[in-house]
């Protein structure tokens, strides 16, 4: 390496780089925008976050600084990418972005993370641009339910045709979220397992989570993943899959027929903060060391002095961290500030 900066967990060079809590920082959610065109309520409420909350795109990173910005957390150790927004194709150009940073030495993985509705416009792009995985979300098969979960702004029948663009760009993995509340979709479970159980996707169920403050969530709304499980293993047997790398979010389970498999995101009621090897960084250039993080800390200053420097300052705050908020949800006093879901992407 041609300079002092930390090369943590590369090619053996320097001692590894772990957290407090002995975690490595594998994988970086990074947010290429924080304006969505959906108002998700469970993320981004309508009546918290208008259409003139005032998002500036002067703010963002530009690409270049998100290159160098990407090259500095693969010297740290980081070989799993993962770009979010807000809603990321509403980056002008991303296709543009994936293909500089798909050539970054040491990423070993791009994925995105998308409400499915630009998917028609840019699948084709994204693939050949050298994006490797999409993950689409999708709460409800039900085209007045989902334009509900929307926030008033999507239709089920552009996230479908969402799909199957990305299908037909080739790629090989798409994972499906489902956002499931209690007394809003659960009904929409047994209709998206049929739907999609035999499709060579992969459905994910996530549980409610509290994160940021203008959702007003309550544990009410939460719907256990082992309630759901029990639901669809009635209808559909499954057996429980090995995780497919360590840390891995969501639980693997296969139908036991062959057809396929699907997941559960279990944050509220079964934390996996202990393999937590995420950092998150917002589009304007602020790293959140937990999804459910105050505050976090500005990159920009360091990332203007160049990829070295912002590799020691990330090095610093990662060797300090000991954040595992999911296993002390409910045990924390005072106040519940949380970074809003948009800026850092879930
Ligand atoms: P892969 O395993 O790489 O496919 O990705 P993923 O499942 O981690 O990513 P995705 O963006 O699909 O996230 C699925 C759900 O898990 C979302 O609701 C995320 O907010 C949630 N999630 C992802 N990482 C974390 C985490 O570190 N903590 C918590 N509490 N939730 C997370
Ligand atoms: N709880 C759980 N998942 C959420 N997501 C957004 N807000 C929440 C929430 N409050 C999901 C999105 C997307 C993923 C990145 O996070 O639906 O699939
Ligand atoms: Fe937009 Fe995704 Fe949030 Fe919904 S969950 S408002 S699609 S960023
Ligand atoms: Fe990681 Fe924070 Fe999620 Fe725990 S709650 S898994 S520490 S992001």
């Amino acid at each position: 390496m041609s300079d002092a900066a930390p090369s943590a967990g590369r090619d053996g060079q320097d001692a590894p780089l772990h957290d407090r809590l002995h975690r490595p920082l594998h994988d970086l959610r990074l947010s290429v925008i924080e304006a969505c065109n959906f108002r998700c309520p469970y993320c981004m409420p309508a009546g918290e976050v208008p259409d003139d909350y005032g998002f500036d795109a002067a703010t963002r990173l530009s690409f270049d600084e998100i290159e160098t910005l990407v090259r500095a957390f693969t010297r740290l150790g980081m070989r799993k990418l993962r770009l979010t927004g807000g809603e990321p194709l509403l980056r002008r150009d991303l296709p543009a972005l994936v293909a500089r940073l798909s050539r970054v030495d040491g990423i070993e993985d791009i994925a995105l993370t998308t409400n499915g509705v630009l998917l028609p416009r840019h699948a084709t792009a994204l693939r050949q641009a050298g994006l490797g995985r999409v993950t689409i979300s999708l709460d409800a098969l039900d085209p007045a339910l989902f334009h509900a979960m929307s926030g008033g702004r999507g239709e089920v029948a552009d996230v479908l045709a969402g799909i199957e663009a990305a299908r037909a760009a080739g790629f090989p993995v798409i994972k499906l979220n489902c956002v499931v509340q209690r007394g809003v979709n659960e009904h929409q479970v047994l209709p998206l397992v049929e739907r999609f159980r035999d499709s060579g996707m992969v459905l994910r169920f996530i549980e409610y989570m509290d994160v940021g403050t203008c959702n007003h969530w309550r544990r009410e709304g939460v719907v256990p993943s082992a309630e759901l499980r029990d639901l669809i293993h009635a209808r559909w047997p499954l057996r429980p899959l090995d995780p497919r790398y360590r840390g891995e979010v969501a639980d693997r389970y296969g139908f036991a027929d062959g057809r396929g498999e699907i997941g559960f995101v279990s944050s509220v009621t079964s934390p996996f903060c202990g393999d937590c090897h995420r950092a998150r960084v917002s589009a304007d250039g602020r790293l959140y060391t937990c999804l459910f993080a105050g505050d976090g800390s500005d990159l920009r200053p360091a990332l203007a002095r160049g990829e070295s420097a912002l590799a020691g300052q990330v090095a610093s705050i990662w060797r300090e961290r000991g954040d595992r908020y999911s296993e002390i949800r409910g045990q924390a006093a005072g106040s519940r500030r949380h970074v809003e879901m948009f800026l850092v992407g879930g």
